[in-house]
């Protein structure tokens, strides 16, 4: 899909903005707007942090062999429970995060945000709360919207790491249900260290109890180790990943969660039976056979993306210090202006309403030279 947005509100649906207002919509869904960070034709796209390297031919050919043989059985329902998928995302974690895992502890779905979604719909909901810290990932406020949570904005400090005394202090007076932990933060590119998730879980389960959840989707980017070893002996936290990031898969549709067996059997509740085609098993498991070509490019990104950090601030750009395959960098007195800017050199980059802040997404070196030249554009003419 492709919408003339810049706003990042648009739909492609056609109908005039907010031609919903006449339909009984929810209360809490009126006036609000849907997730769209702008798909616009320009020559270098950096903005929804996506791996720029396209897959390679060896593993298109492993998905087309195993999409065909899935083909045949499509006349029947998948595998509700995924096992074989389950099994190697379970490998898979415990070759590379620091900790065994098996099968009952990993549970899949389409993308991070069902894995989100599932997680609010069982442990959030009507009557209940989630709280994250921002600037956040904007969709743990807008699922836990939709799942009909009500949701708590968290503090920072302003150097955008969690102000661990101020979360606790919230958490125990508001008792959320659900406690987001963004680790690398999306969009400032922060980590979070273990003794600071230690001690929002323990302040969750004195208020709560609550569910931890540490969304790592780019933890494969990070300078720091996986936060996983932490589920060990606490059934309250999960942690969230996904393979559009790493994995270079984002068409694909496959996130997953690691926690105590018994939170895999409770999303069982909420998830709609089937949810992850016989397809999207069959190219997960294909991926999954080329994790070490495809980590290769994640070590690529890495060197990328410490350039850019080490580039911009060489420019006299602030950067926000970043454990993802994005950086945060700024400040601008107005930050749209500045986006539509490097837009007009034909390098798209995410406003994301943080204020004096635009993130670019570390893309080839081509795609990041024509950045850096862009924002070199920008810095003279400021200058001038
Ligand atoms: C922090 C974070 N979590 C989750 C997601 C969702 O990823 P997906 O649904 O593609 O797995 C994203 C996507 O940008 C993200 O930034």
């Amino acid at each position: 899909m492709t919408n003339d947005s810049t706003t990042g509100t648009g739909t492609d649906a056609g109908a005039p903005r907010n031609a919903w207002d006449e339909l009984p919509i929810r209360d809490e869904l009126r006036g609000q707007s849907p997730y769209g960070a702008p798909q616009l034709d320009v020559p270098v796209r950096l903005n929804t942090n996506e791996n720029p390297y396209p897959l390679p031919d060896a593993l298109v050919d492993r998905i087309a062999e195993r999409v065909r043989e899935a083909a045949r059985d499509l006349n029947r329902y998948p595998d509700r429970d995924a096992v074989e998928l389950r099994t190697e995302l379970a490998r898979y974690l415990t070759r590379t995060a620091g900790h065994e895992v098996t099968r009952a502890h990993v549970w899949a779905a389409n993308g991070s945000n069902e894995v989100l979604q599932q997680l609010l719909q069982t442990f959030g909901g009507p009557g209940r709360t989630a709280i994250g810290f921002e600037p956040s990932y904007s969709m743990h406020a807008l699922i836990a919207r939709g799942t009909g949570t009500g949701w708590i904005s968290g503090p920072r400090n302003e150097d955008f790491t969690i102000d661990v005394d101020a979360a606790r202090a919230v958490i125990a007076r508001e008792r959320p249900d659900v406690v987001f932990i963004t680790s690398p933060n999306n969009p400032t590119g922060t980590a979070v260290d273990a003794d600071t998730v230690l001690a929002l879980y323990d302040a969750a389960q004195a208020a709560g109890p609550s569910m931890v959840v540490v969304d790592e989707a780019y933890g494969e980017f990070s300078h720091h180790a996986s936060l996983l070893p932490l589920i060990e002996g606490r059934r309250h936290l999960v942690l969230s990943r996904t393979m559009s990031k790493a994995f270079g898969a984002a068409g694909l549709r496959l996130g997953y969660l690691a926690a105590d067996p018994a939170v895999v059997d409770a999303v069982q509740l909420v998830r709609l039976p089937y949810h992850l085609s016989s397809v999207t098993q069959a190219t997960a498991l294909a991926a999954l056979e080329h994790t070490d070509t495809l980590l290769g490019y994640v070590a690529q990104l890495k060197s990328e993306r410490d350039r850019i950090v080490t580039e911009l601030r060489a420019q006299g750009f602030d950067v926000t210090d970043s454990d993802a395959n994005f950086v945060q960098f700024g400040r601008f007195a107005d930050s749209h202006t500045a986006w539509r800017h490097i837009l007009d050199r034909g390098v798209l980059v995410r406003d994301n309403g943080v204020p004096g802040w635009l993130r670019v997404s570390a893309g080839t070196p081509a795609e990041n030279d024509a950045f850096l030249d862009a924002v070199r554009e920008l810095k003279k003419e400021h200058d001038a």
